[in-house]
């Protein structure tokens, strides 16, 4: 009999399928779909900060137009503005409460945030409607010259919301760090219980006869889950914390080799979008049948195989295998 199950965040799941955070798990039909269809556990799409904030500032400036509610009193500002992002939120906790109540897999909150504002308060209360853990998207751009504090961002945006909840908080980060190893570790010693490498950024392309900006794939292929492996292999022996891979995981075969580089879960989105949800549950008979093949029953009997092999030093490691590949190409 195949075991499937692993843990994440503390949680217990039935198999390593998590459902991303996408448009797909933005009501409560789409959640409902990815668990009959085999999920072992769902993300929430995100609230973005920016999108509570940019809200509830437009607000601001309608009320300050009408004198019946603007007196000039920043009180009155004050309280519109607070009341109105508590607002963009009820919609949110809404779906939380009906997921937690509708379903029977792990239920996890998203945020996709890019500060340490006024926004770490409304943890709690996704905490209080049921969240079973939390993933913060920290969202910082690289490209942003004007955040001199890019990585010490990450850390207080952690240390703030790890103050307003008792539930499980994973990170979803991008590969856009200064020394990414180094990086990885120490967000892992923040108190985070997981995280999720990596996030996708959006990429833009360009349309040659228009001379214009388009927006590249949406979706991401196959070939862009190597870096995810690569790093999922490199860190997932070197760190406390839980593993997420996420990025261009679409078949049974990428789950697979990502639980050998030791991840705990992967999370899906593309391929949901592109196939179907139908295709959780092509990629865990996949998986099973691969088990099968192998003689294995449980995931634990192959996860971090392959990431044992990096052993203490994984750039040195690397560097034999770039020999060794590479060195007899002429
Ligand atoms: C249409 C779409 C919407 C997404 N929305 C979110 C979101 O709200 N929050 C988030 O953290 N990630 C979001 N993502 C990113 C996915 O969760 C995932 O990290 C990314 O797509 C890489 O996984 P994939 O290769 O399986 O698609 C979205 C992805 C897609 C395609």
């Amino acid at each position: 009999m195949i075991d499937l199950s692993t843990n994440y965040l503390g949680l217990k799941l039935k198999n390593p399928i998590v459902a991303a955070s996408s448009g797909l798990t933005g009501s409560l039909e789409g959640l409902l779909s990815m668990e009959k269809h085999g999920a072992g556990a769902v993300v929430i799409k995100s609230i973005f900060e920016e999108e509570i904030l940019l809200q509830a500032e437009l607000e601001v400036q309608e009320a300050e137009k009408d004198p019946m509610i603007y007196s000039g009193h920043s009180e009155i500002l004050d309280y519109i503005d607070l009341h109105i992002k508590e607002d963009k939120l009820k919609d949110y906790l809404k779906l939380i409460r009906d997921a937690r109540k509708n379903l029977s897999i792990p239920v996890i909150a998203s945020i996709n945030c890019i500060s340490s504002e006024d926004w770490t308060h409304f943890t709690r209360k996704m905490e209080e409607a049921g969240a079973d853990a939390l993933e913060l998207n920290i969202f910082l751009n690289p490209a942003d010259f004007k955040n001199k504090e890019f990585e010490k961002a990450y850390f207080k945006i952690i240390k703030k919301v790890l103050d307003n909840v008792k539930i499980p908080v994973a990170i979803k980060i991008s590969k856009y760090f200064t020394r990414l190893g180094l990086s990885v570790k120490a967000l892992s010693e923040s108190g985070v219980a997981g995280i999720v490498l990596f996030n996708r950024f959006y990429t833009p392309d360009i349309d040659i006869e228009k001379i214009a900006i388009t927006s590249a794939n949406m979706f991401s292929t196959p070939e862009e889950q190597y870096e995810t492996l690569r790093w999922t292999a490199i860190m997932s022996e070197k760190i406390d914390c839980d593993l997420a891979a996420s990025t261009g995981i679409h078949k049974g075969e990428d789950v697979v080799k990502m639980i050998l580089a030791g991840a705990n879960v992967t999370q899906l989105a593309s391929t949901l979008y592109k196939n179907g949800p139908d295709q959780i549950s092509r990629i865990l008979k996949k998986v099973e049948k691969w088990m099968t093949e192998k003689g294995f029953d449980s995931l634990d009997q192959f996860r971090g195989m392959i990431a044992r092999m990096y052993g203490e030093d994984p750039a040195a490691f690397e560097r034999m295998q770039f020999m060794k590949n590479f060195s007899e190409i002429n």
